[in-house]
């Protein structure tokens, strides 16, 4: 694995990375710009969700009307987020907060997927109401939880990976 790693920041992107004046702070500055698109457009859907802010809007119109930015958001997100692991592998990779990081995405992931297919089938019934019943509340809060704690991680990254 460490092998791997370490040619994956022998790479020329990963040196790139690494090694150039401006490449990491550019990059990290993107990864920071694609959170205030990402999460920071999810923030507003998860609220409603949770039945604090918006509530005269129908669920599925907030839905439809954010994750359009908030998914070219989390793209960015994905593909700076590699980039910048190309040319700390080996470290992020150790890292534990790395790793928490990557499993907070995991279960958020799989929180919004328990939404759509398990919750939101059912949202035609409860969509206009200004508190949604408990299982989607339930999915907003817990997605600003695990999203909370992505951005935590990443932060804490920068103090101790290097
Ligand atoms: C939507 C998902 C993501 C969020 C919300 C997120 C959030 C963050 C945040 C807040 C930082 C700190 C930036 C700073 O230093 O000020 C960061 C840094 C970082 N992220 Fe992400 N990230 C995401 C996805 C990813 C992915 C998919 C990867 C790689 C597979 C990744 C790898 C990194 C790396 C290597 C850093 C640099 C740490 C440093 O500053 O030294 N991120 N991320």
């Amino acid at each position: 694995m460490l092998d791997m790693l370490q040619q994956l920041e022998a790479t020329a992107l990963g040196i790139l990375v690494r090694e150039s004046l401006y490449g990491f702070p550019v990059l990290v500055g993107l990864h920071i710009l694609g959170l205030a698109l990402s999460v920071g457009t999810l923030l507003w859907f998860d609220l409603r969700l949770a039945g604090l802010v918006l509530r005269d809007v129908p669920v599925t119109r907030v839905y439809r009307r954010l994750i359009p930015w908030a998914s070219a958001g989390f793209l960015s997100m994905g593909v700076t987020g590699v980039m910048l692991f190309t040319g700390y592998a080996a470290a992020a990779y150790a890292n534990p907060f790395f790793r928490l990081k990557l499993l907070a995405m995991a279960l958020a992931g799989a929180n919004a997927l328990y939404y759509h297919f398990v919750t939101e089938p059912s949202a035609a019934s409860w969509e206009q109401q200004a508190v949604p019943p408990a299982s989607a509340r339930a999915a907003g809060i817990i997605s600003l939880a695990l999203w909370a704690i992505v951005i935590l991680c990443g932060r804490a990254m920068a103090y101790t990976m290097y």
